[in-house]
């Protein structure tokens, strides 16, 4: 394909809620028709499509300051210089720097995105949550064994092709034929992405956003009754998946059904 770079398989360097790494391979043969577009993901997440698709050309947008701060050091070409160890005292200390950096307000230096990497490796399960005053509140996550990545220039060398906003959705300035993959968070109770959580009148927002948009668009989501119909209603296409395993607060990995909503395709 020429259009498509050929990283060696890059992996999402985040853990994140909802990622969709399983879907790739069924979202690639719909995307290489497409491939020569630009790929727009309006909630990016963990990257795990983006970096599965490897487009030429991205718009990766997502509403969390701290991920997208992340993926921009790592395009400048980010080298983690601070310790990581996969230790309690040592948790739980980084975690009390990245909140003072909040409270200062530099939650866009190189050190907040180098403890936000520390912290979404370490901390319980990949999650991303904030108490009401705003701090990191995620607990230690206790796993056997981490493989931290320090140095990102095979990261940087893809990434500085793309362009990285953080924005809600609807700001963004889509181009007529863009490709979008959009991912919101489910359609259940659990929102621990960002403050204020993604409700159900964002689950409608989303999709009206979406059809004033008249290039290609995939869009997946849990197989909730009222998701269907509402993507039935805005005329997608609509195919049925099994969702491997999920991150969830609660650690339940059990299989959720997913739907993958086409439209203009
Ligand atoms: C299911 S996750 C995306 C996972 C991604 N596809 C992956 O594979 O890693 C949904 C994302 O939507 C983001 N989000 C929530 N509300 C948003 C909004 N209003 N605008 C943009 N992004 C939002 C969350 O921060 C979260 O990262």
């Amino acid at each position: 394909m020429k259009n498509t770079l050929h990283a060696n398989n890059l992996k999402p360097p985040l853990k994140w809620a909802g990622g969709k790494r399983w879907l790739v391979p069924h979202l690639k043969p719909i995307w290489e028709q497409y491939s020569q577009r630009r790929l727009v993901e309006p909630l990016c997440g963990g990257l795990a499509v983006t970096l599965g698709l490897m487009p030429e050309k991205a718009l990766l947008n997502d509403v969390n300051t701290h991920l997208i701060n992340f993926f921009q050091w790592v395009q400048k070409g980010l080298y983690i210089d601070i310790p990581l160890e996969n230790n309690e005292e040592f948790y739980y200390s980084h975690r009390e720097r990245f909140n003072v950096l909040i409270e200062e307000g530099n939650m866009n230096s190189k050190e907040a995105a180098e403890l936000f990497y520390y912290l979404n490796r370490t901390g319980f399960n990949g999650l991303c949550r904030f108490n009401q005053k705003d701090r990191f509140n995620v607990p230690f996550g206790r796993y056997k064994k981490i493989n931290y990545i320090r140095n990102y220039e095979q990261y940087m060398e893809v990434f500085k092709r793309w362009e990285f906003t953080c924005n809600d959705f609807e700001e963004l300035s889509i181009k007529d034929n863009d490709f979008i993959y959009a991912d919101p968070p489910y359609d259940v109770e659990f929102t621990s992405y960002s403050k204020g959580g993604f409700t159900w009148k964002d689950q409608v927002r989303l999709v009206r956003w979406l059809v004033g948009h008249p290039g290609p668009i995939v869009l997946s989501n849990q197989a909730t009754e009222r998701i269907v119909e509402l993507y039935g209603e805005y005329g997608f296409n609509i195919k049925y998946y099994d969702a491997p395993r999920r991150i969830s607060c609660n650690g339940d990995r059990t299989p959720a059904q997913e739907v993958l909503a086409t439209r203009g395709i």
